[in-house]
């Protein structure tokens, strides 16, 4: 396969496999195929580079090597070190394996990368007399060994570092949400940059800050100092920084109000860093306050809220603070989508308020519910006022 067209796989968290689709579609990727927690697609360098920089719902993107057969670990060591690695890195630079096992054979995932890295090692000794040193913090080369019972796939990791680390969080708050998390979060959310944005419960202000980068175009990974691809021998800086210019320049001015808040005064601080790390600190308005004491007077627009789950909480307060998020909902936010992320089934009862969604999602391990709530009273009221005037 050309450089013009090759192979690459963005991988992704559960749920978030048609928004990567999507993504991809509007950079103009082709044969765009969804797979569990990854969409197979194919495009040139520019695309791969593109992908790297704008996409927001992916977690990295791969460049497949190759695939092989193995049920015992003579065979994986013989077919990695059949590979010619000489051709994807150079002696004097380090490598890495990340690899995930679902095997009746392998049961292992280190003990995978392992016997790969013995391979990869004895391959240069032996064509080189010398080999490449492993850096399991800071890799140059990625190398990524996905392994389904017997089949092996290999490839090269394009990103390097998650494209999680976005580059604006310099430290967190409690437990920050993971950035691409948010961002699948905004889309599944059906939010528009034409209305408000609100998280009453920022945090560090991941939510709000991934709302405003799609609100101005902003690429997720623009801050990105390194990725992957650019230890890669094809490596083309002057295509990579014509790719950053060009998306550089189709960053907007926000169209509408983004707001977060926050009862923690540390938390409000972190946030203003991180957006002002973006260049944002005009466009996002931050203000310390408890949820309850919240006066709102914009237009309705779109809550989506991270609340504590719990676990540091008694009962009594969790059905206090879910309750309370759900009575300042009803009497303050009328017309607005309000959507809340939580792994505490029994806290949402206490939201007292009907479920229009609920989508399954993964917070690190947290099994948790994405619930929308429609404030619709004000137009409920409103057509109740027209019928009793008939
Ligand atoms: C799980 S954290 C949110 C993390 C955030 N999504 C992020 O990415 O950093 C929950 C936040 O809710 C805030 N909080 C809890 N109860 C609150 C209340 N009643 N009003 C306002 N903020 C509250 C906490 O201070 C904490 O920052």
């Amino acid at each position: 396969m050309s450089e013009k067209n090759t192979r690459y796989v963005a991988k992704t968290m559960m749920g978030m496999e048609p928004l990567v689709a999507e993504e991809l579609k509007e950079l103009g990727a082709s044969n765009i195929q969804e797979k569990r927690r990854a969409v197979f697609f194919e495009g040139d360098l520019e695309l791969l580079y593109r992908a790297n920089l704008e996409l927001r719902c992916a977690v990295s993107i791969l460049k497949p090597l190759f695939w092989f057969r193995a049920h015992k670990e003579s065979v994986l060591y013989k077919q990695v070190g059949m590979f010619d690695w000489m051709s994807v890195m150079d002696l004097n630079q380090t490598f890495a394996i990340t690899s995930s096992v679902h095997s009746e054979y392998f049961n292992h995932s280190k003990y995978v990368a392992l016997k790969a890295k013995d391979a990869i090692v004895d391959m240069f000794r032996e064509h080189l007399g010398e080999r490449p040193n492993v850096d399991p913090v800071n890799p140059d080369i990625k190398i990524n060994i996905h392994v389904n019972e017997a089949e092996f796939d290999v490839s090269l990791d394009s990103s390097g570092d998650g494209l999680h680390k976005r580059g604006y969080r310099q430290s967190g708050h409690g437990a920050p949400l993971n950035e691409v998390l948010a961002a699948g979060m905004i889309k599944l959310s059906g939010w528009t940059p034409d209305k408000p944005f609100l998280d009453p419960m920022c945090g560090s202000g991941t939510l709000a800050i991934e709302a405003c980068m799609v609100s101005t175009n902003t690429p997720a990974n623009i801050l990105r100092k390194e990725f992957g691809f650019m230890n890669w021998k094809n490596y083309d800086e002057a295509l990579f920084l014509k790719v950053k210019k060009e998306a550089m320049a189709r960053i907007t001015k926000p169209q509408a109000p983004i707001l977060g808040t926050d009862g923690n005064y540390k938390a409000i601080e972190i946030a203003e860093d991180a957006a002002k790390e973006l260049g944002f600190s005009e466009h996002i308005s931050f203000q310390k306050t408890m949820f309850n004491d919240l006066e709102y007077t914009g237009e309705s627009g779109v809550i989506i809220m991270n609340p504590p789950y719990g676990e540091r909480l008694n009962t009594l307060d969790v059905i206090t603070l879910y309750k309370g998020v759900g009575d300042k909902l009803k009497s303050d936010f009328d017309g607005f989508d309000a959507w809340i992320i939580s792994s505490n089934k029994e806290a949402f009862k206490n939201v007292g308020l009907r479920p229009s969604r609920k989508i399954p999602l993964m917070n690190g391990p947290l099994e948790c519910k994405f619930i929308k709530y429609e404030m619709y009273r004000g137009s409920k009221k409103a057509k109740f006022q027209i019928t009793t005037s008939e």
